[in-house]
């Protein structure tokens, strides 16, 4: 056996010595795995791709995200994630063209930085009194401080039990962040939580905007975390209900309004019942 092969000696492509490598005495060391042990992947997880890559779908990951947006943002109209604010403003001018909000009682859903008491108040149009909501911390502390007159809480919509009902119920870019909230559930099945506990505040009318999925259709391929809606989709679960949708402001905000009282003049209620039936028969 040669030296050389006892001893080796770590040659660069010339074969020339590159690095002398001193001789280190080896202490023993306990005995690791080759491969370090794999966390078991939890089949109930989602995890973000596009706004929260690498965090699951959760309400905190979509309270985090608007957090960070608010805060990037402050007082515009992107810290609601709008690429343009046309797309905000279409749903109030929808909301507004059906109902006179002046002395009325507002609850606001995912009110967002608050921009719609900003376009209230451009309106001159007063409400009686305006509550909001917003899952963001950082999003509400904007709200309180730009619009002390309204009361503000930051709350998830679908844990917090209101004392009250409105004559209003709005919302507005909530339905895009049902993933969120109910990562795990069909997105009709989660749409309809959302409208059946927004009726139940309302005493006249729930507006709900929604975006579009005729003209996103790529979304569940790429597996986007909002979710988008086909307005058929809107029009089956409201089928008794007195409403109107408009799927041609533009090509990716729907707006739908609700009346609370149907044609017959009795309040519209969902029959889930029905509704999970047929639900089950389209699965
Ligand atoms: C797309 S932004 C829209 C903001 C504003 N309404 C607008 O139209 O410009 C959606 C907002 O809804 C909030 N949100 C979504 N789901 C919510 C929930 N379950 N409870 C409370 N806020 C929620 C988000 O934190 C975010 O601020």
């Amino acid at each position: 056996m040669s030296l050389e092969a006892e001893n080796p000696v770590m040659t660069n492509g010339n074969g020339k010595a590159a690095t002398a490598t001193p001789k280190v005495e080896k202490t023993p060391v306990a005995e690791t795995p080759a491969v370090a042990p794999v966390a078991p992947v939890d089949p109930n997880v989602v995890m973000g791709t596009y706004l929260v890559p690498g965090r699951p779908l959760t309400p905190e990951a979509l309270a985090y995200y608007y957090d960070q947006n608010v805060l990037e943002a402050k007082e515009n109209y992107d810290a609601n994630d709008w690429a343009d604010p046309e797309q905000m403003y279409s749903q109030f001018d929808f909301f507004l063209s059906r109902v006179d909000l002046n002395g009325k009682t507002l609850l606001d859903v995912g009110t967002g930085n608050g921009l719609f008491f900003e376009y209230l108040a451009k309106k001159g149009i007063k409400p009686a009194s305006i509550t909001a909501i917003d899952i963001s911390e950082e999003q509400i502390k904007v709200v309180k401080k730009r619009f002390p007159e309204v009361d503000a809480i930051a709350f998830d919509f679908f844990k917090y039990e209101f004392e009250e009902s409105y004559d209003y119920v709005t919302l507005f870019g909530v339905a895009p962040c049902l993933k969120f909230i109910f990562p795990q559930k069909h997105r009709v099945s989660a749409l309809l939580r959302l409208m059946e506990r927004s009726l139940r505040y309302a005493k006249e009318g729930v507006a709900i905007s929604f975006l579009n999925r005729n003209c996103y259709e790529m979304c569940e391929i790429e597996n986007y975390e909002y979710t988008y809606f086909y307005p058929e989709e809107f029009c089956s679960l409201l089928s008794g209900a007195k409403y109107e949708i408009s799927t041609v402001d533009n090509d990716l905000v729907s707006n739908c309004f609700i009346h609370v009282r149907d044609a017959w003049d009795m309040p519209f209620r969902f029959n889930m019942n029905r509704l999970d039936d047929a639900l089950n028969i389209l699965k």
